[in-house]
Parts: C-alpha cells; structure tokens; sequence
C-alpha cells in the first residue's frame, strides 16, 4: 500500500477521509478523542504543503438532508480552535468543485446528507474524486463501510493511499492480536445491534467469554423473555439463539427499566424475567453488575466495545460506569474502541487505565474478525 508519508503532496489537492464522528450535546463535543487522534493527519498534510480537503460523516442522517443535528459545523469550530493561525472554511455546497489553497483547509459538510453516500454511489464517488488529485484514507472507524466517501473514491482518483492513523490501528491491533492471552472477556454492549450482531460468532470463536449489555442483551434476552419497549433485534432472534448454545456469553439477569425515554426519566429495578410491555430496560442491574465484575477480574484480555445501558441518562449510568472502571482497575492487558466506548472513557476519567483505544467500533471489530477492512484490500491493489 502507498502511505500517506511517502507521497509528494506539494501544492496537490488532497481528499482526506477521516472519521471526525464525536458525539453532541447540545451542539457541544462531548467526547473529542477521535478529532485529536486525526491532528497528526492534519499536520502532515500541512508539512507537505497540501492543499486539503478534509471529509468526515457525523452520525446517521437521512440522505439528502442537511440537518442541523448532524452538520459538522461544531467539529470545524473545534478543529479552529486546535489548529489556531490556520486559514480554514467550512463547505456546505461544494460537490460541483472547490477552489483551494496551499496550506489552507477547507471542511467538508458531512458527507453523509449527499445522495448515494452510505449506498457508494458511483456518479458521486467520482465528484469526490473530481475535487482531488491525492485520496487519503485515514478513518479507521469507517473503514468498515464501503461508501463513496470511504470507498468508492478510489475507482476514480488518480492517486490513493492510506494515512497514517488507519495504519497504525490496524498494525497494533494486529500486534495485540497475535499476542493476547487467555482467558479473553470480550465485554460487548451499544445500540448498534445488527452491525456488531454479524461479528458475534467470530469474536466467539477468540474468546473465552462474553459479557453483553445494551440492545445486544436485549436481543438474547427477547429469545427467553419478553422485553416490552427495549432496543433489541428481533430478525437477529435465531442468531442468538444459536450463539447461546456456545456456553460463553453472560447475559443481564436484573435491569434497571423505564416507562419512558428522557434524561429525567426514573429508573426502577426489574428482573429480566418481569419487563412489562410498557416498560423499556436501560441498564444492567446492581447482581449482573457483580457477576461481570467477577469475570472481569478473572481475564488476562479485555476486549470491550460499547455502553452497558443508556450512560447520557444520569439514572442509567452506574452499569456502564462500574464495568468500565472494573475493566480500567484490572491487570488484564485491556483494548477498548468505539465512539460511545470513548465518550464513557472520557466522562469517567479512565483514559490512563485503558491499554489501548482504539478510535473504531464497528470497524475494530470486524479488522478482529477479518484480520482485514474492504479498503485495504482495494488500496493494496491500487
Ligand atoms: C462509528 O461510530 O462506529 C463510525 O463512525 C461508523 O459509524 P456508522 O456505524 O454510522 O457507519
């Protein structure tokens, strides 16, 4: 693969592809691990005289439509503020071209409000490509997602190669891998049920357990149990199932439930066995909470991924927060990564405690399952 280092950027229009997805508050950045770990990108491009374009997605909005809630404006703001004595604009229209400057950077919209986006939209890979000379691929955490942004592009530019921080995820999580000792806990949780859903069985394969919480406990648990208004996957029902059969995955056995879905809302303790069809499970309860910990304190490898419940709701906090501070307090050798896995880091002061973060969820854990991403193996074949 070419890097990013090893090109001559001087005075070239350079498309780089970071994952800038932080999570908001109020128009605020809650959590900007994953902007600070792009910097050293940004400064190389700087260094090398680029002219540069930076393109990140932020969230999942509906295609097509700019929305307030998703713009990225909060992430130039901050890149502003980072990159102080920096000549930098902010683009909402600039897929028909861009003017550029050396040393200037101009900020891209969030490429997911375009049309064909997500769907690696041929007609629009190739406008991304128009714009550039040089593609960079630098967002690890998007390295999953074959679109047109990430993807796509490639098939149209005259120039592509991988950035920096993309490589040093995959070398070190390859080096960690290859290293990790047993017994391995894998502690999975988050909102994103179906695309962590597919990764299960392979990471079942490298662990000796797993603790679930989020909505991917909600699913197991719908296989037993009804669990009213929660998050859970029913077409992933069967997959469970069978995923159960292995012996290894811990599931929630007490809840913390509520009767609605606000940052007041109150929380009210439930065996999983009793969610009643108006009530919806936010957090793992007080007895799951010391059974993962036990295992937890038993493991050599921790590999964790995502929130245990609902932690922006200061009611539904304490499961995320115990486990996590549980992992961070092990000797285990510890990897973490994901956007909300960040954030919980972040909120509750653990970042010297944690081996490794990586800046990727999704793509963390199918690089772990694949031992490789889609654009790898395009670049290397560039
Ligand atoms: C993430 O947060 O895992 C990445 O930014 C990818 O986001 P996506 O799951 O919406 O593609």
């Amino acid at each position: 693969m070419l890097h990013m280092q090893d090109v001559d950027l001087k005075n070239k229009r350079v498309f780089i592809r970071l994952d800038l997805n932080v999570p908001l508050h109020e128009g605020k950045i809650t959590s900007s691990e994953r902007i600070d770990r792009a910097i050293p990108t940004i400064n190389l491009a700087l260094k090398k005289n680029a002219k540069i374009i930076i393109a990140s997605h932020l969230g999942r909005p509906k295609e097509g439509q700019c929305t307030k809630n998703f713009s990225l404006f909060p992430v130039f703001k901050y890149l502003q503020k980072k990159l102080s004595g920096i000549n930098m604009i902010f683009l909402q229209n600039y897929l028909q071209g861009i003017s550029l400057k050396s040393n200037q950077i101009t900020v891209l919209e969030n490429v997911r409000f375009n049309q064909g986006e997500t769907q690696n939209n041929e007609e629009l890979s190739q406008k991304y490509a128009n714009l550039c000379d040089v593609f960079i691929m630098d967002a690890f955490a998007t390295a999953h997602r074959i679109e047109s942004s990430t993807y796509g592009i490639c098939d149209f530019v005259k120039k592509s190669c991988i950035g920096p921080l993309l490589y040093s995820e995959i070398t070190t999580l390859k080096r960690i891998f290859d290293k990790s000792k047993h017994p391995i806990t894998t502690v999975i949780g988050g909102a994103k049920v179906s695309t962590k859903f597919k990764l299960l069985s392979s990471l079942l394969k490298i662990t000796d357990n797993m603790l679930v919480g989020g909505g991917i406990a909600n699913t197991f648990i719908s296989t037993f149990y009804s669990v009213g208004k929660s998050l859970y996957e029913k077409d992933f029902q069967e997959k469970a199932k069978q995923l159960y059969k292995t012996k290894k995955i811990f599931l929630p056995i007490d809840s913390l439930v509520s009767t609605s879905y606000s940052i007041t809302s109150k929380a009210q303790k439930k065996s999983v066995s009793n969610i009643m069809p108006y009530e919806e499970i936010l957090d793992i309860g007080e007895k799951t909470i010391q059974n993962y910990i036990k295992t937890i304190q038993q493991a050599k490898t921790i590999i964790w991924n995502g929130p245990m419940g609902v932690f922006e709701f200061p009611n539904f906090r304490k499961g995320t927060q115990k486990i996590a501070q549980s992992i961070a307090n092990s000797n285990a050798f510890s990897i973490a990564g994901g956007g909300d896995t960040i954030a919980v880091i972040d909120l509750f002061n653990l970042k010297n405690k944690i081996s490794y973060i990586s800046t990727g969820g999704g793509a963390f854990l199918e690089f772990i399952e694949n031992k490789t991403l889609p654009i790898l193996e395009k670049l290397k074949n560039q």
